[in-house]
């Protein structure tokens, strides 16, 4: 039975979509059977991260309304293994969504798959929370900043309302010498402020957007410490015990130890 695995945030832009790209390909690249499902309506983007925007047919709005079958709205994910992805409609729909059709379609996923990677939308609304219906963990994704910090709250008191009790929170574009200079929340006054367990803490890195730019994910650039931090959530998601790292920034004396030798 798999796990459906929910990435959401609160405020908009804190790299929900970056981070369930990235999970849903390290997953994959351990050897896990893996989809990920577009829930963000409208804005939907996750097919342009996997590079692709070309060859979408259906969105599981189709599947949901028996237009298509499971099988018709899964697109495999060229040149990952294992990794499958589920559309979402363009424009939201009219209608209002059935949750226990949601719920169903969660089955669905974990009877075929090992791990389903939902990318929500921002906010507490309704595509959140029919997202959040049936999931078995959610990811918050936060920046290390008191405006993201206080939605991520109100995300994990509705999830809790919804009744999700695994829900782990991700920092996410933290920069190391912004901390030091005390311009930027460290990790644990970031913790401090949400009542949730941390799963990662993800550096702001220019070759996870320099990866972007050639149409290719962090997880497979290997000079990208972004890419590392989100194969190690990956690792944890799969039960190992990774230590987070560490971003203590070197010294002048530490780093000239490093080029000669200690
Ligand atoms: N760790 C990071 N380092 C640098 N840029 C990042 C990082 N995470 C996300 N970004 C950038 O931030 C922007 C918003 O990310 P996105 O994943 O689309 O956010 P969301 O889905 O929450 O709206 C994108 O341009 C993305 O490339
Ligand atoms: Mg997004």
């Amino acid at each position: 039975m798999g796990k459906v695995i929910m990435v959401a945030s609160g405020k908009g832009g804190t790299g929900k979509t970056t981070t369930a790209a990235n999970l849903g390909a390290a997953l994959s690249a351990r050897g896990r059977l893996t989809v990920l499902v577009d829930m963000d309506m409208g804005l939907r983007n996750l097919d342009i991260a996997l590079g692709l925007e070309s060859g979408i047919v259906y969105d599981f709005m189709d599947m949901l309304d028996g237009r298509c079958t499971l099988d018709d709205v899964l697109v495999k994910a060229d040149g990952y293994e294992n990794l499958y992805f589920i559309a979402a409609p363009q424009t939201r729909p009219v209608s209002v969504i059935e949750e226990e059709k949601i719920k169903g379609f969660w089955d669905l996923l974990r009877n075929r798959f090992e791990f389903c990677v939902a990318d929500s939308p921002a906010g507490i609304g309704a595509g959140f929370m029919y997202t959040a219906a049936g999931a078995d963990t959610a990811l918050i994704v936060t920046l290390a900043e008191t405006a993201s910090l206080r939605d991520a709250d109100r995300a994990v008191s509705a999830l809790v309302e919804k009744g999700i009790e695994d829900i782990k929170l991700i920092i996410n574009r933290i920069r190391p010498e912004m901390i030091e200079k005390k311009l930027m929340l460290n990790a644990d006054e970031c913790m401090d402020m949400l009542s949730v367990p941390m799963i990662g803490i993800v550096e702001d890195d220019e070759e996870l957007i320099r990866s972007a730019l050639k149409g290719e994910l962090a997880v497979n650039n290997p000079e990208s410490h972004a890419g590392t931090a989100f194969k190690n959530i990956a690792a944890r998601l799969c039960g190992e015990i990774v230590p987070i790292m560490e971003f203590k920034k070197k010294s002048f004396w530490e780093r000239l130890k490093e080029v000669f030798g200690n």
